[in-house]
């Protein structure tokens, strides 16, 4: 199952240019990620890479980190052989110093992890004091919706879904939580709650796609978090005389 390797080729040429990752997921991250040139930016969880490259066209020095070899060889096609991208799975320690990177993105990933604890102390780890993580994940009451029977909303459970890609259904499995605990794994590892956003689409694509457009702009789809580590308070404070 979630078998990125089997549809890279697949997934990557359907989300390109479509109505929910071009138009309103990707937008959304980079609008969030606001001015970046400069900044040194990890992408948990790049995929085929098209933040990456987003980022990097605005100046950003970009990582990007993927636990599928066929996603990342396919960002390595868009980015360049100089690209760094690393295989690396998200529920291990990563291979960085701490405080590495200005910020991290990580776009459409946490609802794969079961647990997030191990993951966000990683990230926050490996971010510099004041650094920022933006994520996207698919939004906790939809979660909750699309099953029949109806999930317990505060258990943190399971469920599969079947995703149509390259004519086939694809069976993808994910984890939902409840709200409060989203925000709580944040702040467990160290994390200030700076922003939960809830975007629409942007609103240029209701022309390209006059029949989608709509639904998304009306109801809910992902949930967008930026949360950031604290900045250093230049270690212990002196005594006063
Ligand atoms: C929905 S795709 C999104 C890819 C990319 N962020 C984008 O927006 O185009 C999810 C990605 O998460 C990666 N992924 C899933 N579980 C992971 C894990 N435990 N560690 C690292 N990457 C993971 C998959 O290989 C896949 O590339």
């Amino acid at each position: 199952m979630n078998d990125y390797d089997g549809f890279a080729e697949a997934y990557t040429a359907d989300t390109e240019n479509n109505l929910v990752n071009a138009h309103y997921e990707r937008p959304a991250m980079t609008a969030l990620a606001g001015e970046v040139s400069g900044r040194r930016i990890l992408d948990a969880g790049c995929g085929a890479g098209p933040l990456l490259a987003a980022l990097r066209e605005r100046g950003a020095i970009v990582t990007g980190i993927d636990a599928s070899a066929g996603m990342l060889a396919l960002a390595r096609r868009r980015l360049g052989d100089d690209a760094d991208l690393r295989v690396a799975d998200l529920r291990d320690p990563l291979p960085f110093p701490d405080g590495t990177f200005d910020d991290v993105v990580a776009s459409l990933v946490l609802h794969y992890l079961e647990d997030w604890g191990p993951t966000l102390a990683e990230l926050r780890r490996v971010l510099k004091p004041g650094g920022r993580l933006i994520a996207s994940l698919d939004h906790p009451f939809v979660a909750y919706t699309i099953s029949d029977p109806r999930p317990d909303y505060f258990a943190t459970t399971d469920y599969t879904s079947d995703w149509r890609i390259d004519g086939r259904s694809t069976p993808m499995r994910f984890w939902r939580r409840p709200l409060h605990a989203m925000v709580d794994a944040f702040t467990t590892a160290g994390f200030r709650l700076t922003g939960i956003h809830e975007p629409r689409p942007d609103p240029a694509a209701r022309e390209l796609f006059p029949e989608e457009f709509d639904d998304l702009a009306t109801r809910t789809c992902f949930m967008f978090f930026v949360v950031e580590v604290p900045p250093s308070t230049g270690g212990p404070k002196g005594q006063c005389a």
